[in-house]
């Protein structure tokens, strides 16, 4: 089996102004800028990536976004493209997150059309699945991510090898629920398992995916620890430095 390197994310959501993220990029790299057993993504809002990209410099800390649009120029009033975050050297996108998929009507369509424009522009995209509580409840978490990869990754072709899964089960964002290691590991299985029936097993098994959602350092360590889970999306927890850089720790000791 391949060895799949750890990463860990920082989603800021619509938190913080250019001056705060610029004093939080800071603090983190004061802990973080040579850490190389694991990758560390910071992604803030799209007014604070400028500042923070200027802040991590060429440190092993990289930059995403948490959202753009797929075309890549042209009017489409308040929409950002792959080429304008490229430009502002960020590395990563976070795609279809369940927020946007619920305040913005994001389709696994969309995410598919995004995804395919991240890759072109030389973006990874950090591809977001999982399902609702009610979902889980009638048993139908299996069907309702299966759905959404094979929408969202539909057609990438050997270029799927680049993308970063991530499973956040909806029921467990911002709410302190988190899925306990075995549910997150029975899930992430699946997940690399779906991912090998639309590629490979080899593309499968180097595809990294991450656990999102109430994850912290008191629970990290048990949910880095599980075979198929390969790193952590962090909305509240990476918004403090202390916490984000604990969280860095536990997958480096993973
Ligand atoms: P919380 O860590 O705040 O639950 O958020 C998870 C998330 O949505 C990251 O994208």
């Amino acid at each position: 089996m391949k060895m799949r390197k750890k990463i860990i994310a920082g989603n800021w959501k619509m938190n913080k102004t250019a001056e705060d993220s610029k004093e939080l990029a800071q603090a983190i790299k004061l802990d973080l800028a040579n850490v190389n057993e694991v990758d560390v993504v910071v992604c803030p809002t799209f007014t604070s990536l400028d500042t923070v990209s200027n802040v991590i410099g060429d440190t092993n800390i990289k930059l995403g976004a948490q959202n753009m649009h797929w075309e890549a120029e042209g009017a489409y009033t308040g929409e950002i493209s792959a080429s304008m975050l490229r430009n502002l050297y960020c590395h990563y996108v976070i795609l279809g997150h369940s927020e946007r998929r619920e305040y913005f009507g994001e389709t696994d369509e969309i995410v598919n059309k995004k995804a395919k424009a991240a890759i072109a522009a030389g973006l990874i995209p950090i591809v977001c699945v999982g399902e609702t509580l009610e979902e889980r409840e009638s048993n139908t978490q299996e069907a309702v991510v299966s759905a959404q990869l094979k929408g969202s990754l539909a057609g990438l072709g050997a270029s799927l090898a680049k993308v970063v899964v991530a499973y956040e089960p909806v029921w467990a964002i911002g709410t302190g629920l988190t899925a306990s290691p075995e549910q997150a590991q029975e899930m992430h299985a699946f997940i690399r398992k779906t991912l090998a029936e639309i590629s490979d097993q080899a593309t499968a098994d180097g595809i990294r995916i991450q656990y999102g959602g109430s994850m912290k350092p008191e629970n990290a360590a048990e949910l880095l620890s599980q075979p198929d889970i390969d790193g952590g999306l962090i909305g509240g927890a990476a918004l403090k430095a202390p916490s984000f850089v604990a969280l860095v720790k536990a997958a480096i000791e993973a």
